[in-house]
């Protein structure tokens, strides 16, 4: 039976995600849906304040609704605004998560919202892919990656990667396509998710050889995954 998930219980995902917000935190949580998260962390105790941002109306009421009905209304702040438009140095936010959106989207809110971030903030970010360009974007913005972890929850592979801005730091193409501290800790989950992952890359191939055109640089990119994948496997 599944769990009924709301603001008391939430996915384990998330609960990862939670885990990484340091204790006492102000925290802006962009994308928040239904501010699940930001309550439950207020409801614990675990953090001293938060910002919930959420960009889509339903959302954005929904996340309203959760904050009133825990009579969290002086604590949270819902705003109804894109990316990091939610946040004002008056918030003094020490932590951001960024949870459940594609890779690129977060990357594309922390561009755009550069101007917002003071560089003292933690990154919690959970993408549903597109790990590689996100982690591109920290490298290239002075980012260190602290702590990744691979879960995986409902037959997804959920990457959570957590960083801080730490002056400039060099990652390699395989640390940026894998994560430089997964590759190193190689979790059950991380190697599971990998042989998955390999087996897709497999089948793209077989029906690339079948198919009558094929776009060369796209075959090339693949070939090159599989054997990326290949080599952390072997
Ligand atoms: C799939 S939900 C994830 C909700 C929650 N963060 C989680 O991990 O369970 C993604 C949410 O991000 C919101 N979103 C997408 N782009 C956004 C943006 N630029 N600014 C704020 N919210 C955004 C969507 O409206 C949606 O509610």
């Amino acid at each position: 039976m599944r769990l009924r998930l709301n603001e008391q219980t939430l996915s384990r995902r998330l609960e990862r995600v939670a885990a990484h917000v340091p204790a006492g935190a102000r925290l802006a949580d962009i994308g928040s849906d239904h501010g699940y998260l930001p309550v439950a962390l207020m409801r614990r105790g675990a953090i001293a304040a938060a910002v919930a941002g959420e960009v889509a109306l339903t959302p954005f009421r929904a996340a309203q609704r959760t904050v009133r009905e825990n009579d969290l209304d002086e604590q949270i702040s819902v705003r109804h605004a894109s990316g990091l438009a939610a946040i004002e140095p008056d918030d003094r936010i020490t932590a951001i998560s960024l949870c459940g959106m594609g890779g690129e989207t977060i990357r594309d809110i922390l561009e755009s919202g550069k101007a917002r971030l003071s560089g003292e903030e933690r990154l919690i970010l959970q993408p549903n892919g597109g790990e590689q360009p996100l982690r591109l974007w920290l490298m290239e913005n002075g980012y260190r990656i602290l702590c990744e972890e691979v879960l995986r929850e409902n037959r997804f592979d959920y990457e959570i990667i957590v960083a801080e801005r730490d002056g400039p730091v060099m990652y390699s193409a395989e640390e940026l396509y894998f994560g430089p501290l997964q590759m190193q800790a190689r979790s059950p989950a991380f190697v599971q998710k990998w042989q998955r992952m390999l087996r897709l890359k497999r089948q793209t191939l077989a029906q690339f050889a079948k198919a009558r055109t094929v776009p060369e640089d796209k075959a090339k990119d693949i070939a090159r995954q599989a054997e990326w994948i290949s080599e952390l496997l072997a």
